[in-house]
């Protein structure tokens, strides 16, 4: 396939370099120059890439951040054709999809998808196809797709190793994501805030680089996500803050059996996710 991929971020670049590597002819749009540059020197983008490649493409995976894909199908609408498939890999849907949805030319089809993989760096020096392997990959049909589109995705999927495919409705996503990305993101972020010692750094062991290994965040990114998401995620930091007041309350009252059952019942819930 002819694939425009509109954003050389850690995620635009690690498709670019990934779907290359299946045999797809690659073009890309980046705002700076240097990761254009370098990734045409590197033979994964095209030597003839230019902006009106988008035009000839079958697919255009949208890679900025969800403002920056609207604003960049707006600036460009002019480019997209009949009969093309559009996506995006945004981290949030409700919005970006209805925005997307009314801009995108009527016969510009568009389906949804959310790689569920990064790493605590980005930027295109941080690419690396091999962090898609074994993901988990979300499917978010819209008003403006057909099932045809959502195979187009699935071979993209399996070009790139995701492991389980499935698709969810964009309120779904939305809620899914508020609570297994946008909260432990926060949480990360709040036990780095909480902290009070001096000592903490020669005091941490496993337990506390684990849970704050995804507080070395992009706040540029994660602070719209947020923003954008901020209804459900209020919903889970709440459901969370309920969780912490009983654990607290149990703690309190010394009440050692509810405690334990407590415990084992979030150790069996954890273990289940272990099972394939
Ligand atoms: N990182 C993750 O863990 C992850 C996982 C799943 C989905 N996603 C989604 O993937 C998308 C991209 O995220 P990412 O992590 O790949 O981002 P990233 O590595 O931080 O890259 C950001 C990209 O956006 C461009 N950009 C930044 N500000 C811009 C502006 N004002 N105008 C135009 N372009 C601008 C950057 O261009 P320059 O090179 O010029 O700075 C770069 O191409 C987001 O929608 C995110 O929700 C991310």
């Amino acid at each position: 396939m002819k694939i425009f991929i509109v954003g050389l971020g850690i995620i635009g670049a690690s498709y670019a370099e990934g779907l290359h590597q299946n045999g797809h002819e690659i073009y890309a749009y980046n705002r700076s120059e240097r990761p254009l540059r370098e990734a045409i020197e590197s033979g994964f983008v095209q030597k003839d890439n230019d902006i009106h490649a988008l035009s000839k493409a079958d697919l255009v995976i949208l890679a900025l951040y969800p403002k920056h894909n609207i604003e960049f199908v707006k600036n460009h609408l002019n480019l997209f054709r009949t009969g093309q498939l559009v996506t995006d890999v945004s981290g949030t849907k409700v919005w970006m999809m209805n925005e997307l949805e009314q801009l995108l030319p009527i016969n510009v089809r568009y389906i949804s998808h959310h790689p569920m993989a990064g790493k605590e760096t980005s930027g295109f020096d941080s690419r690396d196809p091999k962090i898609f392997r074994n993901a988990n990959f979300l499917i978010v049909s819209s008003k403006r797709s057909a099932k045809k589109d959502e195979e187009v995705l699935r071979l993209i999927a399996n070009n790139l190793k995701f492991g389980k495919i499935t698709v969810v409705g964009r309120e779904t996503h939305d809620e899914l994501i508020a609570f297994t990305s946008q909260l432990t993101h926060v949480l990360a972020v709040a036990l780095m805030q909480s902290d009070h010692f001096k000592e903490t750094k020669e005091a941490t062991g496993d337990s506390f680089r684990d849970l704050t290994r995804i507080a070395k965040i992009n706040e540029v990114m994660w602070s719209e996500l947020f923003l954008e998401n901020k209804e459900a995620l209020v919903g889970k930091i709440n459901d969370f803050i309920k969780e912490l007041q009983h654990i607290k309350g149990v703690i309190l009252d010394e009440d050692k059996e509810t405690l334990m059952k407590y415990l084992k019942e979030a150790k069996e819930k954890r273990k289940a996710f272990d099972v394939h």
